[in-house]
């Protein structure tokens, strides 16, 4: 061993001072080009924002601690995409926040589960997950089904959002209500979908939910942001390529 070696390794002081020099030319290079988005992120022109309907529904996941059991992640391992789906990208999760991506898995991931199941599938589910799955360990959420969805918090929810990077202009914010009403197929009227539909593209499917009650649930909510998660970029085109 060089004397010089020596030297550091016997004084803690030189020693630790070294150390942090290398450890953060390590982390410049390796972690701090990821703070820019544009680096981080795969580019894509396609994702689109939460309906204020998912962005509802979105809230509800969160309030009922969906992501304490449910993972919204697929990795790239092969069992997850045979299992899953394509793996998630970065992008996807863009519009999230905050994010969902979840830390355990009881029950399956639900990055790709949206149009898997039928709306009524998940409503039956919800309700009683048991009556599907009888030997599932799910709790039941019977009250979403009868619990009218509160409305009057999406514009500042949507501010919010805004404040914190989201693209929702005030356009978006501003006729949330319409826009709302035409995804739940109330509003019918061609020059409110054609709105509609510029704003959150074509792909938005518009229809009730929940068809167990009339009036406008939680529940509707909640199925409606399942219902379109992970289908709201093309991956098809994305053959085992890196965006
Ligand atoms: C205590 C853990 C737990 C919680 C909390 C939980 N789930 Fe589940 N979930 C499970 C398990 C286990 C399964 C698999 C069995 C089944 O289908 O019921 C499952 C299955 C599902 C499925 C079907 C997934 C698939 O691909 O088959 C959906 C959708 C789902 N849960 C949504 C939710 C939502 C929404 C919430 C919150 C309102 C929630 N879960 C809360 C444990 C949980």
């Amino acid at each position: 061993m060089s004397a010089f070696h020596s030297k550091i390794e016997k004084n803690i002081f030189i020693l630790l001072v070294l150390t942090i020099i290398v450890t953060s030319i390590g982390a410049i290079i390796q972690i701090f080009p990821l703070f820019k988005k544009e680096i981080a992120i795969e580019r894509t022109e396609q994702l689109r924002m939460y309906t204020p309907l998912e962005l509802q529904g979105f809230f509800i996941y969160k309030r009922e601690g969906c992501y304490g059991c449910h993972s919204q992640q697929i990795r790239k391992l092969t069992d997850e995409v045979e299992r899953y789906g394509h793996y998630s990208l970065a992008v996807e999760s863009m519009y999230d926040y905050p994010f969902a991506w979840g830390s355990k898995r009881t029950g399956p991931d639900l990055a790709r589960v949206g149009e898997k199941y039928s709306d009524d599938w998940h409503v039956e589910h919800l309700h009683n997950p048991q009556s599907l799955v009888p030997e599932s360990i799910m709790p039941a959420y019977p009250f979403l089904l009868k619990r009218n969805l509160q409305i009057g918090d999406i514009q500042n929810k949507m501010s919010a959002l805004k404040l914190s990077g989201m693209p929702y202009t005030k356009d978006y914010i501003e006729n949330y209500k319409n826009d709302l009403s035409v995804q739940l197929g109330i509003n019918q009227e061609a020059s409110s979908i054609e709105e509609f539909r510029k704003r959150y593209g074509e792909k938005v499917v518009i229809r009730k939910f929940n068809r167990k009650v009339k009036y406008i649930t939680e529940m509707d909510a909640l199925v409606a942001y399942l219902q379109g998660l992970g289908n709201k970029i093309d991956l098809s085109s994305n053959q085992g390529r890196d965006w």
